[in-house]
């Protein structure tokens, strides 16, 4: 009997769903499922309500709703698109609504129990846009910001003009902050909790033609009066700079402190070569990861005996006293670039958006070491890979839960 018992725990299935966007015009619902040490990824529904350029998903795990961006490739404008994640991980769109050019991110803020909005990053059209989300997904204009250059950047070809290029949320939620790719800053901006508009404060200066993507907080302990740390990501100076963040008083700002150690090896001397794209702290609050395009650091040897050169994924362990980050790991990231990738809710797995190779790896993780592993799953998608995120609304029986 307790053979058949054992028998039938290692032999349980358990599979969560990925969601997939791509320059092509989709989003792919893909099924990962695992049976004893085995995984498979498979492509289980795929839509359109996004087309034609999806850059970016975001997830409102507790209303069960996903929100979309259209960069607007070769269009004069963008557009967001919300959808109901159904039970069986297929997507059913909600609205699709004209915003300013070239959407590439999007964060939820707000009131938890109250009024909510999402504030999106447009690289193209220069800009942050708000917009009201209600309870059933459909959502409202609030607030439009445009940015000007007096004169293109130290790196004029891609700092012609502002180019917001991510929003996320401070770790109160506070705060809304936009890296911005055209200007060298991280721009920071309070919110009101009436209307949810946004007011613009002191932002943080980046260096000169570094060319500020993507950024992730810290906070090593939630006591009061620990410090939070901010680590930005420089696409044009391939850079990783740390800071320590203080809280002004009254909500007028934070104020930023740079710490002095700095990564200099590996694909960090790659300047204007290596493009580092996306960053995260792991669930355990004890690694910063980053993906690196176009360094092809690594050979890899596929399944069906090819080799193709492979860029990074970059591990730095971080220090909850000093906020110092130490590398860890530079590995093979699967395949060309990594423009974006999600770890599982336990860091068990790591899912790699490869744009250029139109795939999908995930590669195992050891959350002990912080050292990620071999590839366990690979998929092909019709377009260039721009994000990939975990079902955070249901996992499916246990995987990436
Ligand atoms: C389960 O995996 C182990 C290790 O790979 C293997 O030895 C075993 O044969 C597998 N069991 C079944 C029923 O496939
Ligand atoms: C969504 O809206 C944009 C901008 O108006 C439009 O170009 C696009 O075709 C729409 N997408 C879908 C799937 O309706
Ligand atoms: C995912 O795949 C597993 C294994 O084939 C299967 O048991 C499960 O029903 C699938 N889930 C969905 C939502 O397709
Ligand atoms: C998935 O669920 C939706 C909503 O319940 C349903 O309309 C659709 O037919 C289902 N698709 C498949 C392939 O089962
Ligand atoms: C379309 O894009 C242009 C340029 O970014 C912008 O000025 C305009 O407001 C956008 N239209 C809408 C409806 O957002
Ligand atoms: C969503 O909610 C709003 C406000 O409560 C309502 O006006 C609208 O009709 C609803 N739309 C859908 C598609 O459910
Ligand atoms: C990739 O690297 C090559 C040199 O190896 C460089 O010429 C090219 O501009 C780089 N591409 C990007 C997108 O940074
Ligand atoms: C082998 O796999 C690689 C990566 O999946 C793919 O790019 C290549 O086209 C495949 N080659 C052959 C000969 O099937
Ligand atoms: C952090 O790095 C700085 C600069 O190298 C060093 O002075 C400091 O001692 C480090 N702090 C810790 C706790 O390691
Ligand atoms: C798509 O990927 C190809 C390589 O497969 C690359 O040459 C092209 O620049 C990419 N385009 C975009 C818009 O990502």
């Amino acid at each position: 009997m307790i053979g058949a018992s054992l028998l039938l725990s290692a032999m349980a299935v358990s599979a969560t769903n990925l969601f997939v966007s791509d320059y092509s015009g989709h989003i792919t619902t893909l099924n990962l499922s695992e049976k004893n040490g085995s995984y498979s990824l498979e492509k289980t529904h795929s839509n359109e309500g996004c087309a034609p350029n999806p850059s970016w998903l975001t997830i409102d795990p507790s209303r069960g709703l996903l929100y979309c961006m259209n960069e607007g490739l070769t269009s004069p404008n963008g557009s967001l698109a919300s959808f109901i994640i159904n039970t069986n991980g297929s997507l059913k769109t909600i609205q699709n609504t004209t915003t300013p050019n070239g959407p590439v991110s999007g964060v939820l803020y707000g009131e938890p129990a109250g009024q909510r909005g999402i504030a999106l990053a447009h690289y193209g059209g220069s800009a942050v846009s708000t917009w009201l989300v209600r309870e059933n997904g459909t959502f409202v204009k609030n607030e439009d910001f445009f940015y000007y250059l007096d004169q293109p950047g130290p790196v004029p070809d891609r700092q012609d003009a502002p180019h917001e290029h991510e929003a996320l949320t401070d770790p109160t939620g506070k705060y809304i902050l936009v890296p911005d790719l055209g200007a060298d800053v991280v721009r920071v901006f309070s919110w009101d909790v009436e209307n949810l508009k946004l007011k613009e404060l002191d932002s943080l200066k980046a260096k000169a033609g570094s060319g500020p993507r993507h950024a992730a907080f810290y906070t090593p302990s939630s006591l009061a009066g620990s410090t939070t740390y901010f680590y930005l990501v420089a696409e044009l100076a391939s850079t990783v700079t740390g800071y320590a963040v203080t809280y002004l008083p009254n909500n007028g700002g934070l104020s930023f402190t740079e710490l002095s150690v700095q990564p200099t090896t590996g694909p960090y001397t790659l300047h204007r070569i290596n493009a580092p794209a996306e960053i995260h702290v792991s669930p355990d609050n004890r690694f910063l990861l980053i993906s690196n395009r176009n360094d092809s650091s690594f050979s890899l040897p596929q399944p069906n005996g090819t080799v193709i050169p492979s860029d990074s994924l970059s591990t730095f362990s971080l220090c909850p006293d000093s906020g110092n980050i130490t590398f860890h790991q530079l590995w093979a990231a699967g395949g060309s670039f990594p423009r974006h990738f999600s770890l599982s809710a336990t860091g068990n797995l790591v899912a790699v958006g490869l744009q250029n190779d139109q795939r999908v790896v995930v590669l195992e993780r050891d959350v002990a070491s912080g050292l990620i592993g071999e590839p366990v799953a690979r998929i092909g998608v019709q377009g260039n890979v721009t994000n990939v995120v975990w079902d955070q609304v249901r996992g499916l029986g246990g995987l990436g839960e």
